[in-house]
């Protein structure tokens, strides 16, 4: 199995090693693995001067899967859009067709507390979002800024073909299959003949699925009951910039966005791994960051593009050890836990492991 390594920016490179670590952990008893690290994001841009250079791309091409940080930093803020850190991701997710994105939020029972939301509405939370990665404003032309009728203006287009939703409907229709059998396609139908497609590709898609329950829900009722009562969502699928800003409202359910992680996918379950939030450039290189959410997409990454459960499972056992041991980056601290250090969290995953 080749990982392609990529760090990135900001804490990326701390949270990564912690990852590594595990990864090694498997390779000294015995799994096949081969790990090889690159630039990306503003790293790619110091290396190489874009932030996807050709090298990674390649090298993120030829793995099985790619084990990502995160990407992005205040010093870049004022490069030219085509050579900032977050076009470098969304350049990789776009050329390796990674179009599936699969964000979990789940709630460890001892990060209730950490949670700011009641503990009663979170408690036994465990609920995915499957977001649409390659289409939408994200990608759709014409985009840009021009001058119209002597002043600015700025526009993006919203877009999805047919085949778009129906192949990220088959995705989420199947893990719906595999968890509670409950489907709930999120957009603005209302308002949007792009949602209004999306919906009906849904309804056909769902006719090869009979098992699965389907329901509807607008994306600003959903941003509501997802504070409101979580828990009556099993699966969630929706377009790429309601599921952004979707999956960071329910990160927040499950106590912290630092726990989080995500799988990117293609068609034949090729995938890129990272932690759903950002790089954090307040506490980058003080080893302070939560390392948990990259080592779970490592547990991700067994379960999606190795077909190992054994080991994604004990990977997230070994997490959920740590929880209970009592250990916590800040982000999670509370009351009567022990803080650790960045590095102090992974040693005690491979541990546990
Ligand atoms: C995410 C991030 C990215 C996105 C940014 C960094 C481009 O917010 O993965 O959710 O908007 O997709
Ligand atoms: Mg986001």
């Amino acid at each position: 199995m080749k990982i392609a390594v990529l760090p990135g920016d900001g804490i990326g490179p701390e949270i990564v090693a912690q990852a590594v670590k595990v990864l090694e952990a498997l390779r000294a008893e015995g799994a096949k693995i081969e790990m090889e690290t690159a630039p990306i994001g503003g790293a790619g841009y110091d290396a190489a001067g874009d932030p996807l250079p050709e090298a990674t791309l390649k090298l993120a091409r030829a793995a099985d899967a790619v084990l990502l940080g995160a990407v992005g930093g205040p010093q870049y803020d004022t490069l030219d859009r085509p050579l900032r850190p977050e076009r470098g991701l969304l350049r990789i997710r776009k050329e390796l067709n990674l179009f599936a994105n699969l964000r979990p939020a789940l709630l460890y029972p001892e990060l209730a507390g950490a949670s700011s939301l009641k503990p009663e509405v979170v408690s036994g939370l465990d609920l995915m979002i499957v977001r649409e990665l390659t289409g939408d404003v994200y990608f759709g032309q014409p985009r840009g800024i021009e001058m119209r009728n002597g002043e600015r203006v700025g526009f993006n287009t919203m877009l999805y073909s047919e085949s778009e939703v129906r192949r990220v409907a088959h995705v989420a229709f199947g893990i719906a299959m595999k968890r509670g059998k409950k489907l709930c396609s999120v957009e603005k139908a209302n308002v949007l003949e792009c949602s209004e497609l999306w919906k009906d590709v849904m309804i056909e898609v769902s006719k090869d699925y009979p098992e699965v329950e389907l329901s509807h829900m607008y994306v600003d009722n959903a941003a509501m009951q997802l504070i409101r009562a979580p828990k009556q969502f099993d699966t969630m699928v929706t377009g790429n910039i309601f599921g952004d800003i979707l999956s960071d409202a329910a990160s927040m359910l499950s106590g912290s966005i630092g726990m989080l992680p995500s799988a990117s996918l293609d068609e034949h379950d090729k995938g890129m791994y990272e932690p759903i939030h950002g790089s954090a450039p307040d506490i980058a290189g003080r080893n302070l960051a939560n390392p948990l959410a990259t080592i779970l997409s490592v547990a991700m990454m067994y379960r999606y593009s190795f077909a190992d459960l054994a080991t994604a499972e004990r990977i997230e056992n070994a997490v959920k050890q740590v929880i209970g041991e009592g250990l916590r980056t800040g982000d999670i601290w509370t009351e009567g836990t022990r803080k650790a250090s960045c590095s102090e969290m992974g040693d005690a995953v491979v541990r546990a492991l």
